[in-house]
């Protein structure tokens, strides 16, 4: 099986991704634009699952970039957590968080 698994590198992201590759035949792909986490946590993952944990730079609202990566590989799954979740930040931006909530799932399902 092989998943792919938006926000990866946030908290939530990389700990589902963890617990997918306890399955020993689990493969998972993570996707991040990594505005508010760096790569740590990719690395550490391919360093516990060698070969079965990639990594992708991208952001989901990129329609032609997740098509690339929809193209790299057949999921069997795709677990969604890419968000923003601070209350105060989307208080004094709110376009970027609608613009994020919204057309992403958009894009995830125009990709495939
Ligand atoms: N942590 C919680 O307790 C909690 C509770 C309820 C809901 N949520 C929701 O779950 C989701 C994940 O939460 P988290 O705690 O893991 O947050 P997080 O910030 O740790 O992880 C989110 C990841 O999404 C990435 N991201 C943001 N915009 C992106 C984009 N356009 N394209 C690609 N990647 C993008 C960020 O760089 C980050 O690594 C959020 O939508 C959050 O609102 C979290």
């Amino acid at each position: 099986m092989h998943y792919l698994v938006t926000g990866g590198c946030g908290y939530i992201g990389s700990i589902t991704a963890s617990l997918l590759c306890e399955q020993k035949e689990v493969q998972v792909t993570l996707i991040d634009n990594l505005l508010n986490n760096d790569a740590s946590a990719a690395d550490t993952l391919k360093a516990m699952y060698p070969g079965r944990v990639h990594f992708e730079q991208v952001d989901v609202r990129n329609a032609d970039s997740l098509r690339q990566v929809f193209s790299s590989a057949q999921f069997d799954g795709v677990l969604h957590f890419a968000g923003l979740k601070s209350v105060s930040e989307s208080q004094i931006d709110p376009l970027s968080y609608c613009q994020l909530l919204t057309p992403k799932g958009m894009s995830l399902k125009s990709s495939r």
